[in-house]
Order: structure tokens, then C-alpha cells, then sequence
């Protein structure tokens, strides 16, 4: 009798949630973190603070890609479109052989905006 009750409880629950709408809390934050990115109200050092980057990037010293700094003193203004192409899309070979891993769920203007926090690390 107890095995049936836990049973039927079991097959109810799978029957709600692979019907209903998702059960509230977990996923709708989780929906929100993975549509959000698109268009943020962020800064741009907020943005890279949500993202991998520092895990190859710092402002001050060269890690696995080049520092911040760097990239300021190379580039200007006019390359933002340029390099925010390359945070969405990735690449290699300015700085090396290690290529840069592409993030396609940035939009372009976030790209834009951690372009122009990158650039103003210049010394
Ligand atoms: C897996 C390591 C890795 C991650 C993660 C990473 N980068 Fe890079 N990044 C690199 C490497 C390596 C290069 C140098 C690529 C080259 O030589 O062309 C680079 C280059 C760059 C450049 C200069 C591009 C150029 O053409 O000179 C910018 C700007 C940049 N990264 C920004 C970012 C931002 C913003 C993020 C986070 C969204 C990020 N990177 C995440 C490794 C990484």
C-alpha cells in the first residue's frame, strides 16, 4: 500500500512538471540569467566581471591573453568596432599563437562598452 501511494506520488509529479508551466523559483531566475546578457545596463567593467575574461585578461599583467593596458596602448578609438568583433567572434594572432575563445552571447554593444573600459586602462 505505501509502495503504490509513493508510486502514484512519483508518476504525479514527473505528469506536473513535464505538463505544466516550469515550477516558479530555479528556473525562472535561470531563464533570466541566460536571456539577459543580450542587452544589459551594465558598464563595461561590470559586464567583464559577469563574463570569463579575467580568467585570461588583467588590467596590469599578461596572462593567458594580453593585459588591458596593452591592448590600450595599441589600439584607439577607432578600432572599437573592431575589437568588439573579436570579444563575439574570437580570434588569433595579434598578440600570438593563443587564440582568444569567442563569446556569442555578448551583444555588440556590450562588446562595445568592455572595448571602451579596456581602452581607457591606457597608462
Ligand atoms: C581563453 C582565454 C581568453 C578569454 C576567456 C578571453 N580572452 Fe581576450 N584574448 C585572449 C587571447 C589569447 C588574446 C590574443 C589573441 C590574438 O593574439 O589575436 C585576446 C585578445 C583580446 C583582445 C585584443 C584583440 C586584438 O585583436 O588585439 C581584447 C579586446 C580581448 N581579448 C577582450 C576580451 C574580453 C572582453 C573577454 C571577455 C568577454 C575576453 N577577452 C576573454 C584570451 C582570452
Amino acid at each position: 500500500m505505501k509502495k503504490l501511494f509513493l508510486t502514484g506520488c512519483v508518476s504525479l509529479l514527473i505528469l506536473s512538471c513535464s505538463k505544466k508551466e516550469t515550477p516558479v523559483d530555479a528556473t525562472s531566475s535561470e531563464t533570466t540569467a541566460v536571456s539577459e546578457p543580450a542587452k544589459t545596463n551594465l558598464s563595461g567593467d561590470q559586464i567583464i566581471e559577469t563574463l570569463d575574461c579575467s580568467g585570461c585578461h588583467s588590467v596590469n599583467e599578461r596572462m593567458i591573453g594580453p593585459s588591458y593596458k596593452e591592448i590600450a596602448d595599441k589600439y584607439s578609438e577607432k578600432d572599437i568596432e573592431l575589437l568588439a568583433s573579436k570579444i563575439i567572434e574570437g580570434g588569433s594572432g595579434v598578440w600570438g599563437g593563443v587564440p582568444m575563445s569567442p563569446h556569442p552571447q555578448v551583444s555588440k554593444e556590450d562588446a562595445k562598452k568592455m572595448v571602451e573600459y579596456i581602452l581607457s586602462q591606457k597608462k
